[in-house]
């Protein structure tokens, strides 16, 4: 229960590194936190007009999300390891304990865990981000969508229910962090972008 515990913190702390706060600090930009929306996060830097650190930031989380072991193929404790890693890394992404626990809001991590999980999943979940934001044009909304649709596409195209849980749960987690979006949505005030 000790090397739970650890795996669950060191994943967690290693989510917890913006990579958007980090990028902007690098290039010489303002704080993500400080400007836009407020969140430290891909479409916001994009919003802040830097393409190459939006790209960065989006393909560093991805990246994590996608190694973060969610996939691994060991067996019993293990597995449960690899598990509790991806889940730690992800609550790192949205409640970073480096950054005033204000992380982002965990779209392009859980994209790249939903790769890991299954190509195809990933795929389904990008098709719908794309489709809402091609009619829509706002980000938060495409993400929103696509979080509440992956459960249903996850009874699908995986087996595993300990894997069907953790895409819930992040899923859930996701549309949590979003509830500002949610709420500007809801009175019509969410901006558009492109
Ligand atoms: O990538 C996060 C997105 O879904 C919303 O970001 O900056 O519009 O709140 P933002």
């Amino acid at each position: 229960s000790f090397l739970i515990l650890l795996v669950f913190i060191g994943a967690y702390l290693i989510g917890s590194l913006s990579s958007a706060v980090m990028l902007c600090r690098l290039t010489g930009l303002p704080d993500p936190r400080t400007q836009g929306s407020g969140n430290p996060g891909a479409t916001n830097v994009l919003r802040m007009g830097s393409k190459k650190a939006g790209c960065g930031c989006l393909a560093n989380r991805y990246t994590e999300g996608r190694d973060s072991g969610l996939n691994c193929p060991l067996a019993g404790t293990g597995y449960v390891l690899c598990q509790l890693n991806g889940v730690g890394g992800f609550s790192g992404a949205l409640i970073s304990g480096f950054f005033q626990f204000r992380g982002g809001k965990g779209v392009a991590t859980a994209l790249g865990a939903f790769l890991a999980l299954s190509p195809w999943l990933a795929l389904a979940a990008v098709a719908t981000w794309l489709a809402v934001f091609m009619l829509s044009r706002i980000s938060s909304l495409s993400a929103i969508s696509a979080a509440m649709m992956t459960p249903i596409y996850s009874l699908w195209l995986i087996a595993d229910p300990a894997s069907r849980g953790i895409i819930l749960l992040m899923a859930l987690l996701l549309l949590v962090r979003h509830h500002g979006n949610i709420r500007r949505l809801l009175h019509g005030e969410e901006k558009k972008s492109g």
